[in-house]
């Protein structure tokens, strides 16, 4: 009963902020900043559709000046770093700003959907080399623009996921301490396998036989290489690296010491409601859905496909679908590190997946368990050698992630999304496939000695993975 009024409160509050008065034509996107302590427990329907109305507002709007758009004092790496003078121009494409809203490079098909190559993004991590001016790849790696489409189910998986990795460090740790003896134990959730660990009485552990995910067991789903952890610190990151708006629980007086780190005359430019109302809107974004084609042969085509796609080993990465328990995404996450606003420094929230239209139409197993058919597993592959190299081309590991290693792209949405691979620059599904190397490599050998016609099917199959519109 509590929990009812708190948030109906909070949806008379969100309504009120959103609706306060505002000339139509003010020149920019945030008229009142989302106020986070108008927020706790579970967001009813309601509540939920106003926060996520703020946030698609926020994730379209093209910010200007009055938000607060520019760092002339700051760098777009991820730990808040000070330029040492302005740049010339406010917008660069190399190191940003690069664009006038999320909305610019995520658009295909819909909003919150990937984007063509012109929307590549230079990434780099070095604090002094954050302000580079070139798009040569010593000083950055280029990424194509994935969707977001799902996201927050993605995020869901991961976190029960690395909560059961590391459950099973936790018991080898305490048999191991009980019995005396090294403990050797394999890391396995859902059904991947993320190689094993060995855990000694003395608690130390032998991380050497973990595959596919960092040293602490977390998963990062987000970017290609597989390292961000959450909607939210990834939101955090591009408003700053694209736009210059600057949020405070990363860049404000708690971490800064200042109201106005990156110097452009606004303080406090985004608020912890506002990237609140972001997450809730990227974390609802419906799934890609299986097409039903329209003609007969496709029909046909894609249904044989969808065996060669299993037969040649694809699914053993792309997993057609992972189980996930429960679609109650607490915001912040349990995993998040200092920077991003984390569980625990302020009222929990949760936004329940089950409320949006799209989450019934979910297939569920007899557990009741949502099946997220995400045609993928969240783990980190190699996918480049020395014969297949097209994507090994990068110079700059990310977080010491070898170069040739990347996370497995979940191939829902994949029909919507081309050009494909991690630079955007693969211009259809024949070539992605032929430049899997490394692990990829077998499937891709396989796919190579298929017959042309079982090679078309398999096209017909994943042309049917689509971004409805
Ligand atoms: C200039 C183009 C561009 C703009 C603007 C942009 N993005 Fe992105 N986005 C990208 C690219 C490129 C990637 C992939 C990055 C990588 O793999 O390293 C990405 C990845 C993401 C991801 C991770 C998705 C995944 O599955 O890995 C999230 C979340 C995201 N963007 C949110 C945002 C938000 C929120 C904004 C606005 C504040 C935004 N983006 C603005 C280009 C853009
Ligand atoms: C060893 C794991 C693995 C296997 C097996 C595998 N893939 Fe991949 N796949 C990946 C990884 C990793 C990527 C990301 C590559 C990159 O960095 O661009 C990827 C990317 C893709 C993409 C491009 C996604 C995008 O958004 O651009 C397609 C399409 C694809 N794979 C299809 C297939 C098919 C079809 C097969 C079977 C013939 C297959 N894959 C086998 C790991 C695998």
């Amino acid at each position: 009963m509590r929990r009812f009024v708190v948030s109906c409160a909070a949806t008379a509050m969100l309504v009120a902020t959103a609706a306060r008065a505002e000339e139509p034509w003010a020149e920019r996107v945030i008229g009142a900043h989302i106020d986070q302590s108008t927020l706790s427990g579970t967001l009813d329907a309601e509540a939920l559709e106003v926060l996520r109305d703020a946030g698609e507002r926020l994730f379209v709007g093209r910010f200007t000046e009055a938000d607060g758009v520019g760092r002339p004092m700051a760098t777009q790496a991820i730990v808040p770093t000070k330029r040492k003078r302005p740049p010339a121009e406010t917008f660069v494409r190399s190191a940003g700003l690069d664009a006038g809203s999320c909305a610019a490079c995520h658009n295909q098909p819909v909003d919150g959907g990937a984007g063509d190559f012109v929307t590549n993004v230079f990434t780099s991590e070095g604090f002094e080399s954050a302000d580079f001016d070139s798009l040569d790849p010593q000083f950055s790696n280029e990424r194509g623009t994935n969707h977001l489409m799902g996201a927050g189910l993605i995020e869901l998986l991961a976190r029960e996921m690395t909560a059961d990795l590391q459950a099973v460090r936790a018991m080898a740790l305490k048999v191991a301490r009980e019995s005396g003896q090294p403990v050797t134990q394999a890391l396995e959730t859902k059904g991947v396998n993320f190689g094993s660990i060995t855990a000694g009485p003395d608690g130390l552990v032998d991380i050497s036989g973990i595959e596919g995910v960092d040293a602490d067991l977390v998963l990062r789903p987000f970017s290609q290489k597989g390292v961000m952890t959450s909607l939210r610190q990834f939101t955090v990151n591009a408003l700053n690296h694209h736009h210059g708006m600057q949020a405070v629980e990363r860049f404000g007086a708690r971490w800064t010491g200042e109201a106005d780190f990156d110097g452009d005359g606004k303080a406090n430019e985004i608020s912890d409601g506002d990237v609140s109302a972001m997450v809730a809107w990227q974390a609802g974004l419906e799934p890609p859905v299986r097409m039903q084609p329209q003609q007969p042969a496709w029909r046909d085509a894609s249904a044989r496909g969808e065996d060669v796609f299993a037969d040649l080993g694809c699914g053993e990465c792309h997993i057609p679908a992972l189980p996930l328990a429960s679609l109650k995404f607490a915001d912040p996450g349990p995993l998040d590190m200092a920077g991003t606003l984390r569980e625990g420094e302020l009222a929990e929230v949760i936004y329940d997946l089950e409320l949006l239209e799209w989450a019934a139409s979910l297939p569920r197993n007899e557990k009741g368990e949502v099946l997220v058919p995400l045609f993928g597993d969240l783990k980190r592959h190699v996918i480049a050698d020395q014969e297949v190299a097209k994507l090994g081309n990068e110079l700059l590991a990310q977080r010491f992630v070898e170069r040739n290693v990347f996370m497995t792209a979940e191939l829902w949405g994949i029909g919507s999304t081309d050009p494909y691979g991690h630079r955007n620059d693969v211009t259809s599904l024949d070539g992605i496939i032929r430049a899997h190397g490394g692990e990829g490599r077998a499937a891709r050998e396989a796919y190579i000695a298929a017959a042309e016609r079982e090679r078309s099917d398999l096209i017909a199959f994943l042309k049917t993975l689509v971004i409805e519109q």
